[in-house]
Parts: C-alpha cells; sequence; structure tokens
C-alpha cells in the first residue's frame, strides 16, 4: 500500500471511531500484570498493543480485539528482546548491546537485529523495545550493559545497523518487527548515574551529545521512539513538547509513533510531583507527542474525560492515533495480524551461530604481556564463580533475569560459560584444566542465607521458589581452596565481574571496586607467582587498576552471551586473534567518573588531586596478537579524504579498528578535547601495509551553536588517526576548514 493510500484508510478508520476508541488505541496493556481476563477485556475495548505476552496467550488477544472489538482493529505486541529474543528459552542469546559494541562493527548489530527479527517475529510478536541509544557515560548506571556505550558517533553506527537489522527491508515482511530507539533522551546522564531521575542537560547539550545517536536511528527509519524517565531543567521528558515535537518530529524527521516508558504518564503525578492529578497528567502526555502510553491504564478514562471537559482538544488524540494506525497499516497488520516469522528458527544453528560469531568479535584483550595466546601449558587453573555462571554471562534481559512466571528458571542448553569453553579445549589439546570458584562475586546477605539454610517452608509455592533459588546460590568464599587448586598450574585464568544482582533497573552502584572476595582471590593467586590472566564478565567497566597493573593479561567479555565463554577460552587459546575495542572507558576509581573520553577541556586540568586524569583503560583501546603500526596520515581539507598506511607488525593476521577523530581549535561553544567522527576495520597479513581512506563529511566537523542550530565553523581543526582515544595512538595533522 503507497503512503497515500494509507493515510486515506487511516483517515477512514478514524472518522468511525468513538472517542473511547481511540483513547484505547492509545493504551498498551502489560499482560503480565494484569492477567489474561483483564486483557481479553481490554482487547475488546480496542486497546492498541500489549506488552510481554507470548506465544497462544497472545494469538488468543489477537483474536478476541479482531473478532471482538466493533471495529477489529489488529494489535501490536511489543517486547523486550535486546540482545536476541532472550525472554524465550530456546532463543539465541547475542552478547549485550555492550558487549556488541565491543566489535565496533555495525554490520555485526545488524546481524543481531535480523536474527532477533526473525525470531521474536516467530513468537507472532511485531515489536521490540530495543536498541537503547542512551549514552553509557557514568558506569555507576544500572544500566551501561545496555548501552552501545559512551560515544555518540559508535553508539549511532551501531544503532543504524541493529535498526536496519530488526525492520529488514519492509516491515510488512513477514520476518521484519519494529525497532524502538529508546529511552529519548538523557536517560543515561542522570545526576550521579541513579537510575531514572533527573538529568544535568540543556537543550544545546542535548542536541550536540544526546541526539546523534537517535538521529541515526531515525535515519535507519526507526519506526517507534520510546521516552525516558527524567527531565530536563524542570521539565519531564514525558510531558515535554520541545523534546518530543520540535526535535523529534521537526528537527529529527520521526516519522513514527513515541511510546512512553513503563508509568511515565502516572509518574508525573507520583514521582515528579508536576500534574495534579490524573487527568492533568494524561493531557500533559498527550499534547506534549506520546502517542501510546505504556502500562498507565488509568490513562484511559483521564483523557477522555479531560476530552469531555474540554481541558483537551480530540484532535490531539487523533494525532496519536493516526501514527499508531499508521505503523500498523504499513506493517499490513489488517490483513495479516500475525507475523510468522520463519518457523523453526527459534534457536536454530544458523542464529546460534550468528551469536558465536558476535561473541568472538566481542572478546576485548586489554593487556597481554605475552602470557598469552596460552602455548606449551599442561594444566591450567580456571578460578571464579562467574567462570561458571551462565546467569552472569548473560546479563540482563533474558528468561533468567525477566522470568514471565516464575521465580528463577533452569538455564537451557546449549551455552558454554569459560569453565566450560576452557574444558572442551583442554580435552582437544590434552591440557588439563582444574576449575575452583574461590568465592561469592556478591555474597549473600545474612538473611537470605538463613532462609536457606533455614527448614522447609510451608507453603509449596514458596518452598518450590525457595529451592529453585537455592540451585543459584553463590559458591562459598574458600580462597584458600583456589589458591591449592592452582598451585601446580602453569597458568591461571581468573574470572571476575558482577552479577545480575548488581545491575539492571533499580541497580546502580556507588562502588565499582570488585565486590565480596575477589580482589583477595587475585592477591592470594597472584602471590603464586604463575603467569595470570583476568577475565572481566561482567555488565559494566569495573575498577580494576591494581589489576590492570599486576595481571599478566586482561580479558574482557562483557555479558557475552550463549556462547560467550567459548569465545573467550578460543581467543585465549589463539584459536582467533580478538580484535575487540572498548566503547567505554574504564574508570581507576568509582570517585573518578565520569572519565569518558570526549570530555570538555577546562582550567585546572580536570582531576581530583589523589586519582590521574585517565581512565585505566581508555575508549578505543584493545589490542589482538598484532601490533599494528600507522604513518603518514594525510588530509585534503577541499576533498576531505584522509589517508593512512596501516602496518600489521606481528607475524598473525589481524583485524585493525582505524579511529579518526577531530578537534576544533576555537570554536563558539566549549568542544571536547577529541570527538570519534569516523571508524573503519582493515584486515592486515604479518607484514603487510595498507593505505587505507577514509572519506569524511562537512558535517562531522559540525557543532551545536549557542542557538542549537548544527552549524560548521569555519577555522583551524585538528584530526587524529590512530588506534585508539588515547593521544600516544595517534596521528595528528592540523588543517582548516
Ligand atoms: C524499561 C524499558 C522497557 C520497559 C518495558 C521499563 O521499565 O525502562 O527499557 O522497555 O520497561 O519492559
Amino acid at each position: 500500500m503507497n503512503n497515500e493510500a494509507i493515510r486515506q484508510q487511516v483517515e477512514a478508520l478514524l472518522s468511525q471511531m468513538t472517542l473511547e476508541e481511540k483513547a484505547a488505541q492509545t493504551v498498551q496493556v502489560p499482560y503480565t500484570v494484569v492477567g489474561r481476563e483483564e486483557s481479553l477485556r481490554w482487547a475488546k475495548l480496542g486497546a492498541g498493543s500489549f506488552l510481554h505476552v507470548l506465544g497462544d496467550d497472545a494469538r488468543e488477544v489477537q483474536q478476541t480485539a479482531m473478532q471482538e472489538s466493533r471495529l477489529g482493529i489488529p494489535v501490536i505486541f511489543g517486547i523486550d528482546a535486546i540482545h536476541g529474543h532472550g525472554l524465550n528459552q530456546q532463543a539465541a542469546i547475542f552478547p549485550s548491546q555492550l558487549a556488541t559494541a565491543c566489535t565496533w562493527d555495525p554490520a555485526v548489530a545488524e546481524e543481531m537485529g535480523r536474527v532477533t527479527a526473525r525470531e521474536v517475529a516467530t513468537d507472532g510478536l511485531h515489536w521490540t523495545f530495543s536498541p537503547v541509544c542512551c549514552l553509557g557515560r557514568d558506569s555507576r548506571w544500572g544500566r551501561i550493559d545496555e548501552t552501545f556505550g559512551e560515544d555518540p558517533y559508535l553508539s549511532g553506527e551501531m544503532t543504524y545497523g541493529i535498526v536496519k537489522g530488526y525492520q529488514g527491508d519492509s516491515l510488512d515482511a513477514d520476518d521484519s518487527i519494529l525497532a524502538c530507539a529508546k529511552h529519548y533522551i538523557g536517560y543515561g546522564e542522570a545526576v550521579g548515574a541513579r537510575d531514572a531521575v533527573d538529568t544535568q542537560m540543556t537543550y544545546r547539550k542535548m542536541k550536540e551529545v544526546f541526539v546523534p545517536p537517535f538521529q541515526r536511528a531515525v535515519d535507519a527509519g526507526c519506526a517507534t521512539f520510546m521516552t525516558a524517565y527524567g527531565s530536563i531543567d524542570g521539565h519531564s521528558f514525558t510531558a515535554d513538547p520541545k523534546t518530543m515535537k520540535t526535535i523529534l518530529r521537526d528537527e529529527m524527521g520521526f516519522d513514527g509513533f513515541v511510546v512512553t516508558d513503563w508509568n511515565n504518564c502516572g509518574s508525573l503525578v507520583t514521582q515528579q510531583f508536576v500534574a495534579e492529578d490524573m487527568q492533568d497528567a494524561a493531557v500533559q502526555a498527550a499534547e506534549a507527542g506520546n502517542d501510546m502510553i505504556m502500562s498507565t491504564l488509568e490513562y484511559y478514562d483521564a483523557v477522555i474525560t479531560a476530552v469531555r471537559a474540554g481541558k483537551m482538544q480530540e484532535a490531539v488524540l487523533d494525532e496519536a492515533v493516526r501514527h499508531i494506525l499508521t505503523m500498523k497499516l504499513r506493517m499490513n497488520l489488517f490483513e495479516k495480524p500475525e507475523k510468522t516469522g520463519v518457523p523453526g528458527c527459534i534457536g536454530c544453528e544458523a542464529h546460534r551461530d550468528a551469536a558465536y560469531r558476535a561473541a568472538k568479535r566481542s572478546v576485548t584483550m586489554l593487556k597481554n604481556s605475552g602470557m598469552l595466546p596460552l602455548r606449551s601449558v599442561k594444566k591450567i587453573a580456571v578460578i571464579g564463580q562467574n567462570a561458571d555462571d551462565i546467569q552472569s554471562q548473560y546479563g540482563d534481559w533474558t528468561y533468567l533475569t525477566h522470568p514471565n512466571a516464575e521465580a528463577a528458571r533452569e538455564p537451557l542448553r546449549p551455552y558454554v560459560t569459560v569453565k566450560e569453553g576452557f574444558e572442551a579445549l583442554g580435552a582437544e589439546k590434552g591440557v588439563e584444566i582444574v576449575y575452583h570458584p574461590g568465592c561469592a562475586v556478591r555474597p549473600l546477605p545474612p538473611e537470605v542465607l538463613a532462609m536457606f539454610e533455614g527448614p522447609a517452608l510451608k507453603d509449596p509455592v514458596a518452598e518450590a521458589v525457595r529451592q529453585k533459588a537455592m540451585k543459584r546460590r553463590p559458591p562459598a568464599d574458600d580462597i584458600p581452596g583456589a589458591v591449592e587448586a592452582a598451585r601446580s598450574a602453569d597458568a591461571i585464568v581468573l574470572v571476575v565481574g558482577d552479577t545480575i544482582d548488581q545491575h539492571g533497573e533499580y541497580k546502580d552502584r556507588a562502588d565499582l571496586a570488585l565486590s565480596g572476595q575477589q580482589m583477595a582471590l587475585y592477591r592470594a593467586l597472584r602471590a603464586l607467582n604463575i603467569p595470570l590472566a583476568v577475565v572481566l564478565v561482567s555488565s559494566k567497566p569495573l575498577a580494576i587498576p591494581e589489576i590492570a597493573d599486576s595481571a599478566d593479561a586482561v580479558v574482557v567479555a562483557f555479558n557475552g552471551g550463549q556462547f560467550g565463554g567459548q569465545a573467550v577460552a578460543e581467543a585465549m587459546f589463539g584459536l582467533f586473534n580478538p580484535s575487540g575495542r572498548l566503547p567505554i572507558s574504564f574508570p581507576a576509581h568509582s570517585g573518578q567518573l565520569p572519565v569518558y573520553y570526549n570530555a570538555l577541556p577546562g582550567w585546572h586540568g580536570g582531576r581530583y588531586m589523589d586519582m590521574p586524569r585517565t581512565p585505566v583503560y581508555a575508549f578505543g583501546e584493545g589490542i589482538g596478537y598484532a601490533p599494528f603500526t600507522y604513518a603518514n596520515l594525510t588530509f585534503d581539507a577541499d576533498t576531505l579524504l584522509a589517508t593512512v598506511d596501516v602496518t600489521n607488525a606481528g607475524n598473525i593476521a589481524g583485524d585493525e579498528v582505524v579511529q579518526v577523530y577531530m578537534h576544533d581549535v576555537v570554536a563558539s561553544v566549549i568542544r571536547p578535547v577529541k570527538q570519534l567522527i569516523a571508524f573503519t576495520r582493515v584486515t592486515l597479513q604479518p607484514g603487510e601495509t595498507k593505505t587505507v581512506s577514509i572519506q569524511l563529511k562537512r558535517d562531522d566537523f559540525s557543532l551545536v551553536n549557542r542557538e542549537e542550530k548544527r552549524v560548521v565553523e569555519p577555522g583551524a581543526f585538528e584530526l587524529f588517526v590512530g588506534h585508539s582515544s588515547k593521544d600516544e595512538d595517534l596521528l595528528k595533522t592540523e588543517f582548516r576548514l
């Protein structure tokens, strides 16, 4: 159907809808919260969308909507399928967004999006609440793992890839789903990295730093946006027409529909205290430009009453309904309400293989004093809870963390933990692998332990939950045991990190030092004087300066998904040459945050007297088994073409990510000390040199001025090209535009 035909059909439908039906169309019902009966009642009323419902339950809702609501408008189902269709136990589980960003490869994001779309659509669903385009600039935030890291450009490129992957060539294809760029905007910039509080932001800063990744979502044709919990200068984003209409629709050119985040509308009354009652909140949210209201079911009555009382024009609701119906028609839902996907594809071999390849590409080696790859070793001690904890490896938003019904589900095979990866390769290579958990990543509070150790509970349901939770009980601390296990090894692989209790919504951390006895475990193992590699299986960068200093090797895997452990083992045995690069800085200490590379310059050096200014590991860092050297940087200011010679100075083929940064020497506003504007990947054989050309655009040098307009200001610029954001890794040239 062409745009004009869609427009006419939307208007025809709209003209038949009652006020109640329009209001219902803008409501998104949380199935798991309200249950089946209530969901079916909403379907009959003509609710526009449901979230968190799968399979036959979803089919029943759809049939009810189509057959028993007056106009039979199909509903759309949304789900949080954010690194694979993880809430389905059979699905292929990919590395987290943060881990995926370590690939610095939008094609990997696109493939993850494509696979996820096929699997979600096969479950009959239409829409994923992904990607997160918020920046991760303060790792204390609980949702850092959901971001593509700290940089607007990298995040934007990965966003572009994943949105293309989700949505495919056409929204009405059986295996395409709607993407949702969230959380618009500034969620990651909440003060003190405290989830969902207010944001230290101005519109200019918003446009310069935080809009770009969202703009790339729009460029990729992203169908929906989700609003953020936060606020700007005293205005809730949810009720801010400038953010939601002027910037999003007029300036960015977004033409899809906007959904609020969970109860954002209600929280105008209950959390942010800017609305007197639900009616006031409903009017504010609708007038600001929210088309669909997630989970605030009171919105329905409130908005109807507000229109009847003359407090809001019905035309406001019409516009929201228009946006929603247009998308339903673009998806061809009236003809084909249920996506069929690709029957049999959920968790199929090809999809798992894609998750495995993404995991390999995400492995990021940060230090290697020569102990890796592991060769001529006879015995390896693999130590640490997270070496064999699939829930930590998966991270957030899988069936293990967001069970729709049960408290703690059994992890389903196939998956490979780090320990299992080492065991499999050890068996192949005749290397003995011993494992010891060492200590709990996060020891349980005494009251929980007491519950585990106490007698069986009388209530059988509660007892079943307890039994399941006990299966996920962390190991007891036993550092001497770990030391004993490691004593006769030729190499130690210590896996440290965090657990799901330490990240996610509501779980920001004030302290990013390794929790529990993990540092004591490290020191005890280090004292053995056996080559020691530390692997980080965690949701985010943790503060590990001592480890960075004294370990023989450091490898970051973040939440690597189903085959994260296998990827780590293969990289460390040298089966492939790791090429991950950090999308985020590693702080030396929680108190050093924020420590992102593209900071604004300041008078007094921008440092604490008791802490260096630089992070432990910087944005863009990452090494493989071959070093790369750079020479002969040229830049033509007329054609905007940069060239540089990159040489593989090692004896193994490898991938280098050539990174391009710029600095605006004098500008009307203070600019970052450097800013990533391009990157490209090059594969080089041992000893090979390639001249890499990178075509830049004039807009890459733009800024947002005090009038909030994006402009290029002529003048002097510096261009840096090289291996990472660190000064010593970059060649520099100067030019004028
Ligand atoms: C989160 C969103 C998520 C939504 C639906 C909210 O609490 O902030 O990211 O998509 O819930 O699950």
